[in-house]
């Protein structure tokens, strides 16, 4: 800031050289989001492009840039330098991207999910305070509270947004015509991941918040008022959902030594680490896709998961992060493939997984618990959600080369806050110009008119994006 631009570049970044903003050029920048997940922390880098188009979003992201290193941030209690090195890592990522003189005006947030959330004490503070200091210097822009937890409600919120966003349903028709958002063309977005599992949709009508008022969530986007119902299940993630089959009704009081009938009776994981502790697991003679079946399913129907009664029937269920995962493993789908599975098919999957009767000692680390997991998916969508086996849902990993997470829709907010940022800084660095009496073309105003196209039509982004969080 403060120093003369170059005008337009070669590559079509940040285009305001003028002082002016060209339309006719594709202006290019970037917003990072660092996922810290249970098991893995990613890097999403976004590049966005200005879009011309007379409807949708001013901005559009263009490219995705993923790297994980794993494990998630919630292994590094009592070592939190060693969580800010893996963050370090990704960060080295994005630096050698997002070309240098963009690097200030290039957002970034860390938000960690269900693993930091389900931490006790204050061990989840230390390692962010560690990771804070870290993102602090690696001269992206840290706006305020850039690294912290996110709210199970924006998880839920962004993801819905990110899916919507991607299949394009907010705007346009499937033939491509304008047309108003509406809750029948909306999908509905399920989310499994290691420690929470979210679902966010659009109902048609309010009936679905009579028995849990406290998950409708209101945002205005795009002139259209939409009452989205949301929820976050903590302790129902994939891992997490491991640990509570695994102790049954008795809890706790099972001790570190855990046996399940959904492991063959050879079966010894004599070291697993879930929620600080390390458990051993052990296989049992009764053994079967039902005895499993029965665990999974009393774990899902002690955690009152809310029926979603209304979207029976419905063809526009995605299912992404482990939901994808798993049915890409157990051969529902292929990969990057999206098509439509019956939940019986999940069943099905189950059961195969469950005649597995030894594992050879170099397996994935994910085969062995796969007739656990595929029998606690298949009675989270039967008992929990309270699908009927025919219901068809979709697995998703990704559209249009980006992932589906909550990632994206949170960008598009980060990069909204940044602007509005600048703008409020504007009015300061007015006073400033007018003292002295001539300076050239600088960030202000490269700001500004960027604002003057964005604010035609990001009003209503904006009131979107001030009411969630
Ligand atoms: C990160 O650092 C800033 C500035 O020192 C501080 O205000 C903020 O509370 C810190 N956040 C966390 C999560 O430690
Ligand atoms: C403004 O830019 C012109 C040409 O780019 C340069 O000659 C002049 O010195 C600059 N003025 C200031 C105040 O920086």
């Amino acid at each position: 800031r403060g120093e003369t631009e170059t005008s337009i570049d070669d590559e079509g970044y940040y285009c305001y050289g003028d002082g002016h903003l060209h339309t006719s050029q594709p202006c290019r920048f970037f917003a990072i989001v660092i996922d810290a997940g249970s098991t893995g922390t990613r890097l999403q880098l976004f590049r966005f492009v200005h879009s011309t188009t007379a409807r949708g979003l001013p901005f559009h992201a263009e490219e995705e840039t993923f790297h994980e290193v794993k494990p998630g941030l919630s292994s590094f209690v009592g070592r939190p330098h060693e969580a800010a090195a893996s963050v370090q890592e990704l960060l080295a990522t994005a630096i050698s991207i997002v070309p240098l003189k963009l690097r200030g005006r290039t957002p970034i947030v860390l938000k960690a999910t269900a693993g930091l959330r389900l931490l006790p004490g204050d061990a989840a503070q230390r390692i962010l305070e560690y990771v804070n200091t870290t993102v602090r210097s690696s001269g992206f822009v840290c706006l305020n509270n850039c690294v912290g937890i996110l709210d199970g409600t924006d998880e839920g919120v962004f993801s819905w947004f990110t899916l919507n966003l991607l299949l394009a349903r907010f705007y346009h028709d499937s033939k491509g015509n304008e047309v108003d958002p509406s809750p029948a063309r909306s999908a509905a977005a399920f989310d499994l991941g290691g420690g929470s599992t979210q679902v966010t949709y659009w109902p048609s009508s309010g009936a679905m918040f009579d028995a849990h008022p406290s998950y409708r969530h209101d945002i205005d986007f795009f002139q259209s008022h939409m009452h989205l119902y949301t929820h976050s299940y903590l302790g129902l993630g994939l891992q997490s959902a491991r640990l509570g089959v695994l102790q049954g009704a008795k809890g706790e009081k099972e001790g570190l030594e855990l046996e399940s009938p959904c492991f063959p009776p050879s079966f010894v994981l004599p070291k697993w680490e879930q929620a600080l502790k390390e458990w051993s697991v052990r296989g049992s003679p009764e053994y079967s896709l039902r005895a499993c079946q029965q665990t999974t399913t009393d774990f899902v129907r002690r955690s009152e998961i809310g029926k979603l009664t209304d979207l029976r029937g419905s063809s526009h269920l995605y299912f992404f992060s482990y939901f994808y995962e798993r049915a890409r493993q157990a051969g529902l789908v292929g990969e990057g493939e999206t098509k439509a599975v019956r939940v019986k098919q999940w069943r099905d999957a189950a059961e195969k997984a469950c005649s597995t009767s030894s594992f050879p000692s170099d397996v994935p680390h994910w085969l062995p618990w796969a007739c656990l997991d595929l029998s606690y998916i298949h009675a989270l969508l039967k008992d929990g959600y309270g699908f009927d086996d025919d219901q068809e849902i979709i697995p998703v990993n990704s559209i249009s080369g980006m992932g589906v997470s909550w990632a994206l829709g949170s960008a598009y907010s980060l990069v909204d806050e940044f602007h509005r940022e600048l703008a409020l800084e504007d009015i300061e660095d007015d006073v400033i110009r007018d003292q002295r009496s001539s300076v050239n073309a600088t960030g202000v105003e490269l700001v500004d008119s960027f604002l003057t196209v964005l604010s035609q039509k990001t009003t209503d982004v904006l009131a979107y994006f001030n009411l969630v969080s």
